[in-house]
């Protein structure tokens, strides 16, 4: 089988690297890919843009692709997967309508009120009701949090200290911060607690969980500063007991699949919740995704047994439960990001990356995401450069295997965290 990956981070590079360890799969293709798919035997990039609709179909067409896997949420919300399926061909990811459930945080909470699925309480404002939305977080006090509601790359979210922080979000939403993503904000409660990833695959019929992770989403050790895109992440996170699990299954994954379905939408691909888990072990839905999480995807997927091409084409032909239960190591894993120093504000690009070789030579898996070829060498391309990803028979054992790797790595300016999984290792 020939598969395209559509996108160019960690989050690409594992789905390939995974989806090459399948005996089943003879060729990736990423468009447009990075400095680690290119080097993957077996894999190669293209280049074409995630919104080239068009060029990845004509690709797709003329070279026998018989699975689009879509990364980024970006090219989903766009609908293309829409563009592809009314060009015959087989898509993982949902259609423009189930991207809502990520493109659209006001949408998706009014599905979650109507499913009856926990989470924060909430109110949705428009811009032309900046007024009464400033009346509400003086209602509400603080702390609150603000979202903008479209796509915000990560960025969106305030969670405002103070009633004047929250005015000053929604001010800076409705006055073009976030371009039409930020039209809209929705209001919400703040939930204290443990966050965790729940990333479960489904055909529109069954709905089925992948190994819980949590991320880092904080730049500084001890969860500190500003937040990233993630930091690292590991699985399968405890603090989702097999008991929660249960019931993130029937109260959260199973009512949302149900209501997308009432609402006539066949959605297929990755749901990802967001949960908060209180100290006393309430669960609530902080928001979805409507693709793999990055960097969870990288710590989830190097546990999976069942091959990952058998699971894309049953979510994509309705046969997943036949597949089911889906399989994996019972092991753990952790995945370090290596940044950009400077990273989540300006930092430099261009950084000649070293140590690749004797990194993956530890057995450890480096996952590329800002990296590029330059000539002979990688250099850095992103705030995020690396994922650096270890598993083992213990947490200790993975994150050492992790930082054993991540030892061997050097660019100029490399900034990583040295706590990653500490609440599972302290
Ligand atoms: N209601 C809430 N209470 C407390 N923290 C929140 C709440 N909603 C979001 N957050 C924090 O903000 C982060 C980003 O919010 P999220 O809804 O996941 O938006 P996005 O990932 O699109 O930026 C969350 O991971 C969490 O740390
Ligand atoms: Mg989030």
């Amino acid at each position: 089988m020939k598969v395209l990956v559509v996108g160019n981070g960690g989050r690409e590079h594992a789905l390939a690297w995974k989806l090459l360890n399948s005996p089943q799969v003879e060729q990736v293709f990423c468009a447009p890919g990075n400095a680690g798919t290119a080097a993957m035997a077996g894999c190669q990039n293209l280049p074409l843009a995630v919104d080239d609709f068009a060029g990845i179909r004509d690709f797709a067409l003329a070279n026998g692709i018989e699975l689009v896997v879509v990364g980024p949420e970006l090219p989903l919300s766009l609908g293309i997967v829409d563009y592809l399926r009314a060009n015959q061909i087989m898509v993982f990811g949902p259609n423009q309508a189930g991207a809502q459930l990520e493109a659209s945080k006001s949408w998706a909470k009014a599905l979650m009120v109507e499913a009856g699925i926990p989470t924060a309480a909430s109110a949705t404002f428009t811009r032309e009701e900046a007024a009464q939305a400033k009346a509400y977080v003086q209602q509400q006090g603080a702390p609150v949090v603000v979202k903008a509601d479209g796509l915000a790359a990560g960025k969106g979210v305030c969670v405002a200290r103070t009633v004047a922080e929250a005015e000053e979000a929604i001010e800076s939403s409705f006055s073009g911060q976030f371009g039409a993503a930020g039209n809209i904000v929705v209001i919400e409660e703040f939930l204290t607690g443990q966050e965790a990833s729940i990333l479960a695959l489904t055909d529109g019929e069954v709905i089925a969980p992948l190994l819980p992770a949590q991320d880092h989403k904080a730049i500084g050790e001890g969860d500190t500063g500003p937040n990233t895109g993630g930091m690292g992440a590991y699985a399968p996170t405890p603090v989702i007991t097999p008991e929660l699990m249960t019931q993130v299954q029937t109260e959260i994954l199973e009512p949302t699949l149900a209501t997308l379905r009432r609402r006539g939408i066949d959605y297929t691909g990755v749901i990802y919740a967001g949960l908060m888990i209180s100290p006393t072990g309430e669960i609530k839905v902080l928001e979805f995704n409507c693709r793999f999480g990055d960097p969870e995807t990288q710590a989830i997927l190097p546990l999976l047994e069942t091959p990952l091409d058998e699971l894309m084409v049953a979510c994509c032909s309705k046969s997943l439960a036949q597949l089911l239960p889906i399989r994996f190591l019972p092991e753990a894993a952790a995945c370090v990001v290596m940044a950009a120093g400077g990273y989540p504000g300006d930092y430099e690009k261009g950084k000649i990356i070293t140590g690749l070789e004797a990194a993956n030579a530890t057995g450890a898996q480096v996952f590329h995401a800002g990296t590029q070829l330059q000539g002979e060498n990688i250099v850095t391309s992103g705030g995020r450069v690396l994922g650096v990803t270890a598993t083992g028979a213990t947490f200790a054992e993975a994150l050492r295997r992790a930082y054993a790797a991540v030892d061997c790595i050097h660019f100029d300016g490399a900034y990583y965290r040295r706590d990653i999984g500490y609440r599972v290792t302290t």
